[in-house]
């Protein structure tokens, strides 16, 4: 397999991306994967969190960027069990001030990995909270991006703006890696977290791990002890839930996973009880906008219930929802309108019809 290199990126701070990038290097390193942590963050979480105090500034990730004298072979920090660590130093934060001009600055990670025969099967990167040059760095060195969100308005406020960046990196930088949303701090008894996984969903389409990462105070007090989820209780749900995570990366990325694992896992994965996909068609090719309303989405007009024309004149929408019995219209052209192709309907306390269906 080749060496994997993932950014763990998100210009929001608290989402949970040093807690994503630590939490996956231990679950990959448990798994067997020869694991790097590298931390491009100023504030150094994730070297604090794993027990390391303080380290030299030249002994620190901020040595990749200067004219350094050590690779990246003697920067990592051995933790044990398949686990190095390239601890950060706050210096890094005046990297940018330092390099922003300079010529390929951007591409200085990304050189510095190829350069060096690493035998890493992973390389996990935990950004700072901005879309600065670090930020830049990690995304243009990595295949892979993880952009935790947990469920909040301002959360999903900022990934647009995300996104457009990497798009940018996409055309300017002719670089194209896969990008994944990953839903943290979820509380599954929360009214308010369902209808942002909604939401989140709906913004990532198939974009989105099925794995989901539940609120757990684990977390924190793995944080206290300076050790791993999995140390602190590795029958916890978070850790679990990472280890899930590990499961669908090491699934998506590569093919030496033995068939019989292969086919569980993806049983356990794709079964994930949260959300299934439902597709909702209108044919109308004389329309100017069709909406699709019901119970799912507080029978609200907007961006999210609105359905694109397709080449034929049938309006179509994806949503992703979770079990349950439904009841929906649609509204064409501020009308109204049952669905045609279905027989289950319900009386409404309007005097007609609303269309019915469940989702197993
Ligand atoms: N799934 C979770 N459940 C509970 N607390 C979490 C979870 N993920 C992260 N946290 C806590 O939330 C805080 C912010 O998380 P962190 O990973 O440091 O975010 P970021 O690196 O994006 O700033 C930390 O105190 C962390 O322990
Ligand atoms: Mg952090």
């Amino acid at each position: 397999m080749n060496m994997q290199v993932c950014a763990v990126t998100n210009q929001k701070g608290g989402c949970g991306k040093t807690t994503t990038a630590l939490s996956l290097a231990h679950a990959l390193a448990i798994k067997g994967k020869r694991t790097l942590l590298i931390d491009l963050d100023p504030q150094a979480h994730a070297t604090m969190a794993c027990g390391i105090q303080s380290v030299e500034v030249q002994k620190s990730s901020y040595s990749i960027f200067k004219d350094n004298p050590f690779s990246i072979k003697a920067l990592a920090i051995d933790l044990g069990s398949n686990i190095d660590i390239v601890p950060s130093h706050i210096v890094l934060s005046t990297i940018e001030h330092d390099l922003k001009d300079t010529e390929n600055g951007l591409l200085i990670l990304f050189r510095t990995l190829i350069k060096e025969e690493l035998s890493y099967d992973n390389i996990i990167i935990d950004c700072p909270p901005n879309l600065g040059f670090l930020t830049f760095n990690a995304i243009r060195a990595s295949n892979q991006i993880i952009i935790p969100v947990e469920p909040s308005t301002f959360a999903l406020m900022g990934v647009s703006k995300l996104m457009s960046m990497i798009e940018l990196i996409k055309l300017k930088l002719h670089h194209s890696p896969v990008v994944k949303g990953l839903v943290t701090m979820y509380d599954p008894l929360a009214e308010f977290s369902q209808k942002m996984l909604f939401k989140i969903r709906n913004m990532f389409g198939d974009n989105l791990f099925r794995s989901i990462i539940t609120y757990d105070i684990a977390f924190k007090e793995s944080q206290e002890k300076f050790v791993p989820v999995f140390v602190h209780n590795k029958d916890s749900k978070g850790a679990h839930d990472y280890m899930n995570l590990a499961d669908e990366i090491l699934l998506l990325m590569n093919n030496d996973i033995p068939e019989h694992i292969y086919d569980h896992l993806q049983k356990i994965l794709f079964n994930n009880v949260y959300s299934k996909e439902k597709m909702f068609e209108y044919k109308a090719p004389t329309a100017k906008q069709v909406y699709v309303v019901g119970d799912f989405n507080d029978w609200k007009i907007n961006e999210d219930s609105k359905l694109e024309k397709n080449e034929t004149g049938v309006w179509q929408k994806r949503l992703f929802l979770a079990p349950g019995r439904y009841k929906y219209k649609y509204i064409v052209d501020g009308l109204y309108y049952e669905d045609p192709h279905n027989p289950k309907k319900e009386p409404n306390p309007y005097g007609n019809n609303d269309s019915v269906f469940e989702m197993n």
